[in-house]
């Protein structure tokens, strides 16, 4: 019989991280671990915790180590987007990046996925929503609100009312972005809904552990998709109370799984599966 040499030629392992401040709540390593071994990739994806004083010249480090890229979170997003060498049109917009990749001429580019993860979500979800069937309503005014406005906007959404308990946040977001967004009164939020074709929690509000978002959902529009970027608890009762009245409602879990899919293809070559399995690894 002949032998044959299956013996693999040797490959260095590709090596990615997150990097917050702090880490050690990120979901970010179950999840591309996960991707790493179900792809059979010779990789790692480490947790690092970095103060803010000492972002830059760490992350320069680690690329010299041979990093290939990272997930950036709190509070370091404004500092990666300042470390890069290019920064794509909506990690521009944004004015954040959750994500960098070394490129093959050693450029850093930095990216946001977020508003990418936001769309997936709600696409892979709905098989009916039609950004363009009319205006949408969003709470919060935060670094997730502005993602969350990129993406409608982008995705055609004609119009988006924006509410915020701090009228000022979203006034200057607002200016920021787009003339398409009006800005309503945290006291009005209810008056539009009638309106509203896509209805978006991007508060921490309904969180377990924060305050309950009180939302009346009376005159919500039954046709409308109504979504929360939150997904502990799951459902949150902003969801169920939409769900109540006849909505199709989309919670925030897969948001978390599709923003980081580019990532993960752009530093290990293999396009991810977003799944049940990834679903309930990271619910656990
Ligand atoms: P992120 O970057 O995740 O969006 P953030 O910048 O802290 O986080 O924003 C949190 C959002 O939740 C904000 O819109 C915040 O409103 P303010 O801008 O008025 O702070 C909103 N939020 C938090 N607690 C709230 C509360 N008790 N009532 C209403 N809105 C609240």
């Amino acid at each position: 019989m002949n032998q044959t040499n299956t013996t693999a030629p040797f490959q260095t392992p590709k090596l990615a991280a997150v990097l917050g401040h702090p880490i050690a709540q990120s979901k970010s390593p179950l999840m591309h671990g996960h991707w790493l071994k179900k792809n059979q990739i010779s990789g790692d994806y480490f947790a690092i915790d970095i103060a803010p004083a000492r972002f830059s010249e760490t992350v320069r480090m680690l690329f010299d180590l041979g990093f290939s890229g990272f997930n950036v979170t709190i509070p370091h997003k404004e500092q990666a987007l300042a470390f890069a060498d290019n920064i794509t049109p909506r990690a521009q917009r944004i004015g954040a990046s959750n994500t960098l990749i070394k490129k093959d001429n050693g450029n850093i580019n930095a990216d946001n996925t977020d508003s990418y993860g936001f769309m997936a979500n709600l696409t892979s979800k709905s098989t009916t929503w039609q950004p363009s069937a009319g205006p949408s309503l969003v709470l919060g005014a935060g670094g997730a609100a502005r993602a969350i406005l990129v993406a409608l906007l982008d995705a055609g959404v004609p119009k988006i009312y924006l509410c915020n308990r701090t009228r000022s946040r979203a006034e200057d977001l607002a200016a920021d972005i787009s003339d398409c967004i009006e800005v309503i009164d945290w006291q009005h939020k209810e008056d539009v809904l009638p309106d509203a074709f896509t209805v978006v929690n991007a508060t921490s509000l309904g969180m377990t552990g924060k305050p309950a978002l009180e939302f009346d959902l009376t005159n919500v529009n039954p046709d409308a998709l109504v979504t929360d970027l939150i997904y502990a608890p799951l459902e949150t009762q902003f969801l169920k109370d939409a769900r109540a009245r006849g909505c199709e409602v989309v919670s925030g879990i897969g948001m978390l799984l599709h923003q980081g899919v580019p990532g993960f293809e752009a530093w290990f070559g293999s396009r991810p599966a977003v799944d049940e399995d990834l679903e309930a690894l990271v619910l656990t």
